[in-house]
């Protein structure tokens, strides 16, 4: 690994084995950007990749010298009104006017390891030989400010993060209007772009559409990553599918608006923006005042989709999430919610624990209802203690002692940015929520936002919080967050302070993370936001898990899942077996094949087990008793994808341990198709030379290039429930003797 300068052509090779990225201080002492993609060879010069030649009507830099025009040439950090009338990287808005810049080399510094990046979520290094920074200054002497562009490549991964500082030396007032954490120009525009879009219920569906000149993009001005659209885009080529070719992917690691763009010139060249959104921001910076954009990750792969996946779920398993939790088996969770939503008495609460405890679960979460006047979704929020003794007469202390002595651990949920105007917290300081002078103020789910860009309503969450958590045994947190900003106008800020407020909300949800996790380092914080409206790098950087989505229905949950792996790791996303008919579709499908579905994932139930037959207790007892066996692989195994849900009926996975020993592979069948032909799966990761015995069936012993190269056979007595529709497998595989 390493990160040269080359003095005499001014050119950083950032490079590991895997990945170049290539920049060079240009003619004007700007930066340029020569190339970014699989490992180069370093050697002294890389300047005949700058190829930009001026065209017909191009602005240039130089008078009397046509060589150098910005509109042609690929940038590092580009500006808008210099000869380039592409979108800009960054915009600053100056006391007379103007927008123009003129951000120059000014020096730059090559370091072991990567800093923290203060108030902000961001991967890290434990040793500081896991990864190795470069930070670039720019200067415009004009308006005495400097930009401070920083990378990062790790060792062993595909990896490189980048950030953006921008410091204000003074002399004058300047409004940051635009600050994206990352360009990224490439040469050609022979890529698809792939996102992960949806809504309520089905978040994180996978799209693919061919780039076009022009602009194409995804964003959110929700106040959150939001449902919609999720803060990742990945430029494949046509070619690239899950085993080949090549991908860049790019992760944002921030939880509020955000703007993932993608600008094709009109001579097909690509430029990449990657940051806070611009249209609901404006920062201004006073004489010495600094501004930190969040991180970007950026993930090469040569080998196609998967590829660049588990190169993002071992970096945010391992370096992004963290805590006592981060590679932890997590429990098996019954959940109340979609067995009693907010009605529920505590002897009810008391016979789903412990219906869930016979059958072998772990962790009892108490969802929504318990505090203040609770009781429907137009009142209580926001006061987070007990008032309605009624309902739980020794409060969350006796209820958590109960569910203790039956030997389950008890979780609880909170929606701590969330108030209710029925509530003691807004009776109190109605001023408190996000809300425009003189306008209406839009409800959602009868609730408003609370305004965390304040510390001082941050800080009194915390302490209804801290009160809570520390006065009973709690070992679980459910963090939910059921509506986006509306109206977005704080009460403390003056007028050319409001464009902060949507990002300093986002700091203020993270400074309460951050104490809560001081303050409770043993408690499992799992993030929620109407299910997957906030699932996102940023939360899971606090919560090592989060809730995938509402919807639990095991086919919805295959896309759902499917998309969420684009990104996020298996051990991320919260999974639970329902009851059916599903609560979100209707759909009927078998206990087994909602299990089947669930066990990629921080699994659980969400439904009272007392209402099944004896016979279907006995099955959630072995599905329990099957998660533990095998969580530890199923978390932190490499996941591979290998049949597509968006792309035909049936779906599959793995994952496959690091020592290649064992694997478990999950075969999903939506509608039977009758007379169906014969069908195999290729399975990946395997050690071609081990021997692997699946399921335990002696007749069904293999080695791993056959599993490979002609799969497993599928036979009809693999499936659950008669092989029909909504039918599952699973299999798994143990290794049995090494060949070598
Ligand atoms: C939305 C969440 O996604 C659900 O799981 C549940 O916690 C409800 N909120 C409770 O209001």
């Amino acid at each position: 690994m390493a990160i040269v300068f080359h003095e005499e052509s001014k050119e950083f090779h950032i490079y590991n084995n895997e990945v170049s990225y290539i920049i060079k201080i240009l003619e004007n002492n700007q930066l340029g950007n020569l190339y970014y993609g699989k490992r180069l060879r370093d050697r002294n010069t890389f300047a005949h990749l700058l190829q930009g030649d001026l065209k017909p009507l191009s602005a240039y830099v130089f008078e009397n010298d046509y060589k150098l025009s910005l509109q042609h040439t690929k940038q590092e950090y580009p500006s808008y009104g210099t000869t380039d009338f592409r979108y800009p990287a960054f915009e600053i808005k100056q006391e007379n006017g103007s927008r123009v810049t003129n951000f120059e080399y000014h020096s730059h510094k090559i370091f072991a390891g990567k800093k923290k990046l203060d108030g902000l979520p961001a991967t890290y290094v434990e040793e500081q030989t896991e990864a190795t920074t470069l930070e670039i200054t720019l200067y415009d002497s004009l308006i005495n400010t400097e930009i401070v562009l920083s990378y990062s490549i790790y060792e062993n991964r595909p990896v490189i993060t980048r950030n953006t500082r921008f410091i204000h030396k003074g002399n004058s007032k300047v409004i940051l209007t635009r600050t994206m954490s990352a360009a990224v120009d490439l040469p050609d525009s022979d890529f698809e772009m792939v996102h992960l879009a949806g809504a309520w219920s089905r978040e994180r569906h996978v799209k693919v559409r061919k780039l076009e000149q022009g602009t194409q993009g995804i964003h959110s001005m929700t106040g959150t990553s939001s449902a919609d659209h999720n803060p990742f885009i990945a430029l494949k080529r046509p070619n690239t599918d899950e085993t080949n070719g090549e991908v860049y992917g790019f992760s944002f690691i921030y939880s509020g608006n955000h703007l993932e763009q993608v600008e094709v010139d009109t001579f097909d060249r690509t430029r990449v923006l990657i940051g806070i959104h611009p249209d609901t921001f404006e920062w201004p910076l006073e004489d010495g005042e600094e501004f930190q954009t969040p991180e970007v990750v950026m993930v090469y792969s040569s080998q196609g989709l998967n590829k660049m996946s588990q190169s993002f779920h071992n970096l945010y398993r391992s370096r992004l999430a963290r805590g006592y939790w981060r590679e932890k088996p997590r429990p098996t969770v019954i959940n109340n919610w979609e067995a009693t939503e907010m009605d529920f008495t505590v002897e009810k609460i008391l016979s789903i624990a412990s219906a869930g405890k016979e059958l072998g679960a772990e962790l009892f979460v108490l969802d929504d209802g318990w505090f203040g006047s609770r009781n429907h979704d137009k009142a209580g929020l926001g006061d987070w203690y007990v008032t309605n003794f009624n309902k739980l007469p020794e409060g969350i202390t006796g209820l958590a002692n109960k569910v203790d002595e039956m030997g389950l651990k008890f979780g609880l949920w909170f929606e701590p940015e969330m108030v209710n105007k029925d509530s003691d917290l807004y009776r109190n300081h109605p001023d408190w929520i996000i809300s425009t002078p003189n306008r209406r103020s839009s409800p959602s789910r009868n609730q408003y936002v609370l305004d965390f860009s304040r510390k001082e309503v941050v800080d009194y969450i915390y302490g209804l919080m801290e009160k809570v958590l520390s006065e009973s045994k709690i070992s679980y947190v459910k963090w939910d967050m059921n509506r986006y900003i509306t109206e977005c106008f704080s009460n403390d800020k003056t007028a050319e302070d409001q464009g902060k407020t949507f990002h300093k909300y986002v700091l203020g949800v993270y400074s309460l993370y951050e104490r809560l996790i001081a303050r409770f380092p043993y408690i499992l914080f799992e993030s929620c936001s109407s299910g997957g409206a906030r699932f996102d790098p940023g939360i899971l950087y606090y919560a090592p898990q989060g809730w995938t989505s509402d919807d639990t229905d095991a086919v919805e949950r295959l896309k759902i899942q499917y998309g969420t792996s684009f990104v996020y790791p298996v051990s991320s996303m919260g999974a639970h077996v329902s009851a059916v008919p599903n609560h979100q579709v209707g759909r009927i499908t078998p206990i087994e094949t909602r299990a089947n579905v669930a066990y990629f994932g921080a699994f659980g139930y969400e439904m009272d087990l007392n209402t099944l037959s004896v016979e279907e207790k006995e099955k959630v007892k072995d599905q329990i008793e099957f998660y533990k066996s095998h969580r530890e692989l199923l978390m932190n195994g490499t996941f591979y994808r290998h049949l597509s849900p968006f792309e035909g009926q049936v779906t599959a996975w793995s994952v496959v341990a690091e020592d290649k020993s064992k694997a478990i592979v999950g075969y999903y069948k939506v509608l039977n198709v009758p007379n169906d032909s014969w069908k195999r799966l290729k399975l990946q990761g395997l050690d071609p030379n081990k021997q692997y015995s699946l399921n335990g069936n002696p007749s069904r012993i293999h080695y791993g290039d056959e599993l490979m190269q002609v799969g497993i056979i599928i036979e009809d007595k693999d499936f659950c429930a008669n092989a029909g529709d909504f039918s599952s497998a699973i299999f798994v595989l143990k290794e049995i003797e090494a060949l070598n």
